[in-house]
């Protein structure tokens, strides 16, 4: 925290309301970080609301950190869909925010609509993000007209990362510089609740959030943004391998549930689990008349199955 800034902490749980977009305006005005995390099942939205964030995004990084795949262009709506139902069944007070994926939405403002009412009346979320500027400002404009709040996104977005040159920083220059002051202005203007920024320098970040009215949320883009987001998987270790420079690790459950999963297959081969703890009892008259019936009748009654060949 820079020096001069003020500690907030999250309300107790029973004093937690559901977080509305004029609560997220409020925090914005107000100077109260906004705090927004990824979920994509039913105990990560748990973890989430136990946890008192604002915001919890089923972020389309669910293509890399839950399916396995090596960006995030081939997620499908369909797999959107039953991520964030399981999402939902998690979640009470935090504001839901369902990620567009690519293909979704980029084609016309008709699908772009279609998309984003099927991820509302589906999953239950009550807001959607997609990404960059360019035609996706139409497409946010069109959403927002049909009723349903967006956020957007800026900077580096996975979608379009091939075409930006990779996952790298972006606004590096001061032409991209402007270029996202463009997009982030635009988004604002068709009436996006909230933005993204991801991976843009923290001074070209906190020039650009000067200008809007709306909440910015950064990954990457420095503290000037009136919220931060980090991937859950990310933030609590459970992915391994190369992390981007913005990751801050606030734990390494890989190592624990790798230790975990092995101690257990230790105890399985040694004999060791179950433990008495660990296995159901019965009652002693139970079992003795159980196996007097193995002894006499069952074999009496298992004759007349006795396998017979045909004639
Ligand atoms: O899909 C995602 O997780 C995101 C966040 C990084 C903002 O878009």
């Amino acid at each position: 925290m820079s020096s001069g800034a003020r500690s907030h902490t999250a309300p107790p749980p029973s004093e937690r309301r559901p977080v509305s977009l004029p609560r997220l305006a409020e925090m914005k005005e107000n100077g109260e970080p906004i705090v927004m995390v990824t979920a994509y099942d039913y105990p990560s939205a748990q973890v989430a609301e136990a946890a008192g964030v604002d915001v919890v995004l089923v972020g389309d990084s669910a293509a890399m950190v839950v399916l396995g795949l090596p960006g995030t262009e081939q997620v499908s709506m369909e797999e959107m869909v039953v991520l964030g139902k399981a999402v939902r069944r998690g979640l009470r007070t935090p504001l839901m925010v369902g990620d567009l994926p690519m293909g979704s939405y980029e084609a016309s403002n008709e699908l772009a609509v279609q998309s984003a009412q099927r991820l509302v009346k589906e999953t239950g979320c009550q807001t959607v993000k997609l990404e960059a500027g360019g035609i996706a400002v139409e497409r946010a404009r069109a959403i927002v007209r049909s009723g349903i709040p967006v956020m957007g996104h800026i900077g580096l977005t996975p979608q379009t990362a091939t075409a930006l040159g990779g996952y790298k920083a972006q606004g590096k220059t001061a032409a991209s510089a402007i270029k996202l002051c463009e997009e982030a202005l635009a988004l604002q203007s068709v009436g996006c609740f909230a933005i993204v920024f991801e991976a843009v320098p923290a001074a070209i970040t906190e020039t650009i959030v000067e200008k809007l009215h709306i909440p910015s949320i950064g990954i990457g883009a420095g503290p000037a943004t009136s919220g931060q987001v980090l991937v859950f998987h990310d933030l609590l270790g459970i992915t391994t391998g190369h992390m981007a420079k913005f990751v801050k690790r606030y734990a390494d459950l890989h190592e624990t549930m790798v230790e975990a999963v092995g101690r257990y297959g230790e105890e399985v081969r040694s004999g060791h689990f179950p433990e008495p703890d660990h296995v159901y009892s019965v009652e002693p008259a139970e079992l003795d008349e159980f196996r007097r019936y193995l002894d006499q009748e069952s074999l009496a009654s298992a004759k007349a199955w006795e396998w017979e060949p045909l004639p």
